[in-house]
């Protein structure tokens, strides 16, 4: 009976290996980007990510940058990473930047990037 309980036991722990392994797998072959590739130069930017850009170059980077505010919103991939923050204090909260809203022009830039898919690529 004890045999057969650790022969269960060990089993299982195989199982559950190689069930994460094939996980791992499964993302090297589909490439599931959360980020649309931001650090891969030699992808290029989205038409509306690359107009979101521009908005937090003039808008946040001030603040926002290298030892400065937190969150660093100077790279391509700290931007990407932040879309969420970005949408709720720029578009809902209208509270950033903290000089009052952006233009409504500029918000609907960030809400038709977000619609989009808010990857690097869109
Ligand atoms: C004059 C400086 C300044 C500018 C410009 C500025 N921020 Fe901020 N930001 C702050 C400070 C200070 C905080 C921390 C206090 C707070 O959260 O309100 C902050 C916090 C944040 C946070 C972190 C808190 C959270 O909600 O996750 C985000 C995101 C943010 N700002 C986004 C932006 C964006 C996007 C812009 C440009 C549109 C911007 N900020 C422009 C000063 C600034």
């Amino acid at each position: 009976m004890k045999k057969y309980k650790l022969l269960i036991a060990l089993s299982l722990i195989v199982v559950i290996l190689i069930s994460s392994c094939y996980k791992d797998k499964e993302e090297l072959l589909y490439a599931t980007s959360t980020t649309g590739d931001c650090s891969n130069p030699s992808i290029q930017k989205g038409v509306k990510f690359t107009a979101v850009a521009a908005i937090i170059q003039s808008n946040c980077v001030s603040c926002h940058n290298t030892g400065g505010t937190s969150p660093n919103l100077s790279t391509s991939c700290q931007i990407v990473d932040k879309w969420d923050r970005i949408n709720v204090r720029c578009v809902q909260n209208k509270d950033m930047p903290t000089s009052g809203p952006l233009s409504v022009a500029n918000q609907n830039a960030i809400t038709d990037w977000v619609n989009a898919g808010h990857l690097y690529t869109n």
